[in-house]
């Protein structure tokens, strides 16, 4: 049994959490800086990545408060490399880095996707490789086939905005405050789905991928008509998104070898709309539906132990010199597809 201590400070959450190769969190902890961004509607990388500087070191100091541990009672040490705010994960990295040093014990540079995209395994012993991954995040959409542990084949991604960031985009347009995902849920809870005609962009396309930026534009629009109430066109909004995803990921179903389980990660994933789609779609399917809870699916660090965990036990570990990247692919080998150079 291998203990793993995991660092996250990719985007606008500072964590540290200890996790064992036998799926035991044994403490994570969190600091949120949505207080800080807020006033600007969106994550700031400066003022993000200073915020991390403050935490990190009380949060590692923390869990192995809370542990009862030690850092020579660690077997590795995980940190987030990338992708993300630059300034962030250099942070993290760095922290991580030192650590290692100073213990030494093996670095384990986690790509945040991967921290993603095995985060359901933690929680679910049963799910095996290989798996569909739906991705979903505040920077990606992505339909992957998991292959195993560092063996990602991506099937779709977005050729312009990611899912998440039109959830965002879409509770500043409609003033519903910041972070926009959990507030474009709660308003769509009091709206109706189909008042406000959106488009479904991609829909039927030939091709895999997504798009979400008409659709974002199609919502300032039925905003700027004055004709809709914001609950009403964030029910409508939330209902479109739902539709891309179910007729991409349809897509994709139709022309790819069964597999056993549909699984969703990332911060999109616990939006409850979004999850009880995917349940009803893998139902269709006859495949088992995964989901992380939801303090899982957004950014933490438990994930991040988690990956480390599993590319220990795979014997990968990295020097201490391995860089930090704003951008790094889970697929090096997928081509760029048309519209999507910023989306990594
Ligand atoms: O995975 P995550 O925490 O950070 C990134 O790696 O991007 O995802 C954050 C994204 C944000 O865009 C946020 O608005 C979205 O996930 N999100 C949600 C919900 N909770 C978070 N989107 C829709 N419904 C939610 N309940
Ligand atoms: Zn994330």
């Amino acid at each position: 049994m291998a203990v793993i201590l995991g660092l996250e400070s990719s985007c606008d959450e500072t964590a540290a959490a200890l996790v064992t190769s036998d799926r035991r969190i044994i403490a994570h902890r969190l600091a949120g800086q949505e207080e800080r961004h807020r006033p600007y509607g969106g994550v700031v990388p400066e003022i993000a990545a200073r915020a991390h500087a403050e935490k990190m070191t009380p949060l590692v100091e923390a869990v192995f408060a809370e542990a009862g541990a030690r850092l020579s009672d660690v077997d590795a040490i995980a940190a987030t490399a990338g992708p993300g705010l630059i300034g962030g994960v250099m942070v993290g990295l760095v922290t991580g880095k030192a650590l290692a040093l100073a213990s030494g014990k093996p670095l384990i540079a986690v790509n945040h996707l991967e921290g993603h995209a095995l985060s359901p395994r933690l929680v679910d012993p049963d799910l095996d490789f290989p798996y569909l991954l739906l991705l979903v995040s505040g920077g990606h959409c992505q339909i992957l086939r998991v292959n195993g542990v560092g063996a990602y084949e991506r099937l779709a991604t977005t050729i312009d905005d990611a899912a998440g960031e039109a959830f965002d985009k879409t509770a500043k347009l409609l003033g519903l405050g910041f972070p926009g995902g959990p507030a474009v849920e709660k308003a769509a809870e009091s709206g109706d789905p189909h008042a406000v005609p959106l488009p479904r962009p991609l829909a039927g396309s030939k091709e895999p991928h997504f798009s979400f930026a008409g659709l974002k534009s199609a919502v300032l629009r039925a905003s700027e008509s004055g004709q809709y109430g914001a609950e009403d066109i964030a029910a409508s909004f939330q209902m479109a998104v739902i539709d891309c995803l179910r007729d991409r990921l349809n897509h994709i179903l139709d022309r790819t070898e069964r597999l056993a389980a549909l699984v969703v990660a990332g911060g999109v994933a616990a939006n409850g709309a979004v999850r009880a789609m995917l349940q009803e779609l893998a139902g269709e399917r006859d495949m088992r539906f995964v989901a992380p809870p939801l303090w899982l699916c957004t950014d933490n660090a438990a994930m991040i132990a988690w990956a480390g965990a599993e590319r220990f036990a795979a014997g990968l570990n990295d020097p201490l010199d391995i860089p930090a990247r704003p951008r790094w692919p889970l697929d090096e080998t997928a081509s760029a597809v048309r519209g999507a150079g910023v989306k990594a």
